[in-house]
């Protein structure tokens, strides 16, 4: 088994440097951080080893910024919306720094990495003493060491070294279901999309990195390990000898235990027929996949550069539905890219009809500066890509309802996942990730059960225990 890999020792001396100035400067008894996470699971991930360096410093966690004496916000510039909420959420703290200034306000994340991002909030948001961007994280303890001893405002970006640092101490948020992040950046650059921008290149940790640390998620009782990436299909570019993703989800599905894997995102033009096949074959594996399509029509997706045809997606589909019964299919889709023609939005449905999704996350197009797609011209207007966004929800909603409901009388395996908001009713999620209620004792909370299915309300299917005792998830055919 691999050894694992100590922390930087430059960043270890700070964080023990960080544990004796906070018995110092502490309000309370412990420090107390409290972090805020927007945008998708990288961040999440990364923000779970801040709170492991935080952790290791001699923090502990607060859900609410008044008590805290470090707040730090890991923002996403994906779309407009996301950075207007970062916004509107930092200038709110401006008066709890009035009242407490010994708080040390930080941002961090995607955003961050943006040179007009940054100036802004050095400009008009003086309160916010420490700035790092995604490729800085990992000297995050000297950085705010440096900003607590000081006084003065650190700000650091743009340090594009292209290494993977290990190490680095993780306190995760979940108990059940965890993320495993397997590479980092992306060399896609799609033209609408910021995150080769803020995310820099790919580049893969090793194979037996990864492993050693699903092996100690798996003992350590994790039920539900998701691989992060924002191009699984295109793990290992850069190591040698090259790994490739199937190849490591096969070792990975080895590791004996009562677990599901899963992985996002799969990018359709990397997706082959050998991952499929892994897929099929594995004992771990969920039977879902996620493979964001983005556009059903072909100008739109060259526009796009997303280096795949409408038909070469519907071919993989058509073989992941041939080659794993059931298979739970969901994707991410853009209304209203520049130039999208209502013909071209038409082959967006058409392909949804087609390919019978669980489920899809929906975004209406949104400029990013420094991207190509934010110059291209851009004619329709947004009352007309919302009349096509909601057009898009409704056939979604009822493709949705009718995979629902026809999976009423079936057994599902199910993990439990948490109380739901009815008395004595729990929550868990299918392999297909789908969200399911029943009546039952919180003891099975972290458990798989066998949950006939009764009824279909939208997304959501409600059901009974078909068997009053948790069962053990390899005691359990992979494809009921
Ligand atoms: N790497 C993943 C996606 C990461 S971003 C992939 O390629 O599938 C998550 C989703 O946000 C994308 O799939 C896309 O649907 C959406 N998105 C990205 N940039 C966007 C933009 N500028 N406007 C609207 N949606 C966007
Ligand atoms: Fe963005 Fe495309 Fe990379 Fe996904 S694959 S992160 S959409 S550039
Ligand atoms: Fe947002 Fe960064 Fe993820 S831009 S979607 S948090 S990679």
């Amino acid at each position: 088994m691999a050894e694992p890999i100590p922390m930087n020792p430059a960043q270890s001396e700070y964080i023990e440097l960080i544990a004796e100035l906070m018995t110092i400067r502490k309000r309370g008894d412990v420090p107390k951080a409290f972090i805020r996470t927007y945008g998708c699971q990288q961040n999440v991930a990364d923000s779970e080893r801040i709170k492991g360096m935080l952790k290791a410093a001699g923090y502990s966690f607060t859900d609410t910024p008044d008590d805290a004496d470090f707040i730090l916000f890991n923002t996403c510039a994906v779309r407009e919306h996301a950075e207007d909420r970062v916004f509107g959420n930092v200038g709110a703290l401006k008066n709890l720094k009035r009242r407490h200034p010994s708080i040390l306000i930080a941002l961090c994340g995607c955003m961050m990495e943006q040179e007009h991002v940054a100036k802004r909030i050095r400009d008009s948001f003086p309160f916010v003493g420490l700035v790092f961007g995604t490729h800085c994280m990992h000297e995050f303890p000297e950085l705010l060491y440096k900003s607590l001893v000081d006084g003065s405002r650190v700000f650091v970006r743009d340090n594009d070294d292209k290494l993977v640092h290990e190490g680095i101490p993780v306190e995760r948020d979940g108990r059940i279901k965890g993320w495993l992040p397997i590479m980092y950046g992306c060399d896609n650059f799609c033209t609408y999309c910021i995150v080769p921008y803020v995310r820099g290149r790919e580049r893969s940790r090793r194979p037996e990195v990864i492993l050693a640390e699903a092996r100690e998620m798996i003992e350590s009782g994790y039920k539900d390990i998701t691989l992060l990436g924002q191009n699984v299909n295109s793990y290992g570019k850069g190591l040698d000898p090259r790994p490739t993703f199937a190849g490591l989800i096969r070792e990975i599905d080895r590791i004996p235990g009562d677990y599901w894997l899963r992985f996002m995102t799969s990018h359709p033009k990397d997706c082959t027929r050998e991952l499929i096949d892994t897929i099929a074959e594995s004992e771990h594996i969920s039977l879902h996949l996620h493979l964001p399509f983005q556009s059903g029509s072909d100008r739109i997706l060259k526009e796009m550069n997303r280096r795949y045809t409408r038909e070469k997606y519907l071919d993989i589909v058509n073989y992941a539905k041939e080659r794993i019964p059931g298979v739970s299919l969901t994707s991410d889709v853009i209304v209203g890219f520049p130039g999208e023609t209502y013909e071209d939005f038409q082959e967006t449905l058409s392909l949804i009809r087609e390919v019978g999704f669980t489920s899809l996350f929906t975004f209406i197009y949104s400029p990013r500066k420094g991207t190509p797609a934010a110059e291209m011209d851009d004619p329709v207007t947004d009352e007309e890509k919302g009349r096509r966004f909601r057009e898009l929800l409704d056939v979604q909603e009822q493709i949705a309802a009718e995979r629902c409901a026809s999976m009423v009388g079936t057994v599902e395996k199910v993990l439990v996942e948490e109380k739901a908001k009815a008395d004595g009713v729990l929550c868990g999620r299918t392999s297909g990730n789908i969200i399911v209620e029943f009546p039952g004792d919180d003891s099975l909370i972290g458990s798989f059960c066998r949950v006939r299915i009764t009824e279909a309300r939208n997304w959501i299917l409600r059901g009974e225990l078909a068997c009053s005792e948790a069962v053990q998830i390899s005691s359990i055919n992979k494809s009921t």
